[in-house]
């Protein structure tokens, strides 16, 4: 629920950004964290990314040196670490502050918020939660412990009256696998696709590149200030039955298509082995409760990004999966790689080498 003196606390002192304001991110060398910053950098922002420091492994390190060949400054600090942040937000002028931390430091934010409280002068607040109203949905253990940390966040924010906009992006565009944090860096099936329940019941996928660009768009959108921005984009709203197809048409094969019931995923939420659990408990939520279409949108708290920019052009699921097929054509060591090892590039999914022989002749 919107504190509503935080929504008037925007009337006063206008929540105006320049358009040239800084942008300082943090954990932008993490899932949804890279495609946000790529999308601000592209923007021409000025962009300062909060890194921590300790173990850099070259993957990080790449990314990282991507990012300032694009621009980005970076500053060494942890996001709990108060004295730093407030010392970064007041000498470098900052803005906008995006957070895409991590479940496992939600909380952290905290920190961060009362920060941002004692410096003042910042104009609007993005907190970690790119995925689903946090408010509405309802899922089981252990995803409703991650959901509380981040209602604990929204509600200290809305109490501190820092102008804020809650991302509610919904899935990210790729095969939903129930027990994997990060779907976009693996591939769809190739040997069998679990069904959740009936596969009937219909979900939001967005294309990371479409989050990451439209996060930065209405950033400093007036029109966003104390809102939830929904992703609801027409074009990418599919359920698993119908993406099993898409992904059949695009590899030339059908796949055998096998049940995951309510039990099993319930079941394997009271595994509580994490992250997979909370991701099971997520995916419980989505394609058997219906967490992303049982509400609709209600002005004033909540706002539809279609809405905000009738002429966005989302990337399709069909385009999208049109990458993975392009990426397995250009990258045939991919076939090789095993999964689990993720170093930032796509991954196989576990499967058979007859699948694999097949996608191979196919392509
Ligand atoms: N819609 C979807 O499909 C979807 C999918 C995944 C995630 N999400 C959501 O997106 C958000 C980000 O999740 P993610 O999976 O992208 O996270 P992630 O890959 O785990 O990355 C977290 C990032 O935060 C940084 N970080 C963590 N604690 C920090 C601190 N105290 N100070 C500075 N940096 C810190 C990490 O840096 P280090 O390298 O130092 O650890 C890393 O860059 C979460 O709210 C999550 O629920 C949504």
């Amino acid at each position: 629920m919107v504190n509503e003196s935080a929504t008037n606390m925007i009337i006063g002192p206008s929540p105006h950004v320049s358009v040239d304001g800084p942008v300082l991110i943090i954990g932008s060398t993490g899932f949804i964290g890279r495609f946000i910053t790529d999308a601000c950098l592209d923007s021409g922002r000025p962009t300062y990314l909060l890194i921590r420091s300790g173990l850099t492994g070259h993957f990080k390190a790449t990314i990282i040196n991507s990012f300032q060949e694009k621009g980005a400054i970076i500053l060494h600090g942890s996001m709990d670490d108060r004295d730093i942040v407030e010392k970064v937000l007041r000498e470098r002028k900052i803005e906008i502050v995006i957070s895409a931390v991590g479940g496992k430091n939600i909380l952290d934010q905290l920190i961060l918020v009362q920060a941002i409280k004692a410096v003042g002068t910042i104009k609007r607040f993005l907190a970690s939660e790119f995925g689903h109203d946090i408010d509405r949905a309802d899922p089981v253990e252990p995803g409703m412990t991650m959901y509380n940390e981040k209602r604990k966040v929204r509600r200290a924010i809305e109490k501190s009256g820092i102008p804020y906009t809650y991302i509610c992006c919904n899935s990210i565009a790729a095969w939903p696998y129930h027990d994997n944090t990060h779907p976009a860096d693996v591939l769809p099936p190739l040997d069998r696709f679990h069904i959740y329940g009936d596969g009937t019941v219909k979900a939001y996928f967005v294309a990371g590149t479409d989050i990451g660009k439209y996060t930065i768009k209405s950033m400093d959108d007036i029109r966003t200030v104390n809102k939830s921005v929904h992703f609801r984009p027409p074009s990418n709203f599919l359920n698993i039955n119908e993406l099993a197809s898409l992904w059949e048409q695009k590899i030339g094969r059908t796949l055998p298509r096998v049940t995951i019931t309510e039990d099993d995923l319930l079941h394997a939420a009271r595994e509580m082995r994490i992250p997979e659990s909370i991701v099971a408990s997520f995916t419980h939520d989505i394609f058997i409760k219906g967490c992303q279409i049982n509400f609709s949108i209600e002005e004033p708290k909540d706002v539809d990004l279609s809405s905000l920019y009738p002429d966005a052009r989302f990337m399709t699921i069909d385009e999208c999966f049109n990458d993975f097929v392009r990426n397995l054509v250009e990258n045939p060591k991919l076939f090789k790689q095993a999964s689990g090892n993720n170093n930032g590039s796509i991954i196989m999914p576990p499967t058979n080498q007859e699948a694999l022989v097949a996608i191979a002749t196919y392509t």
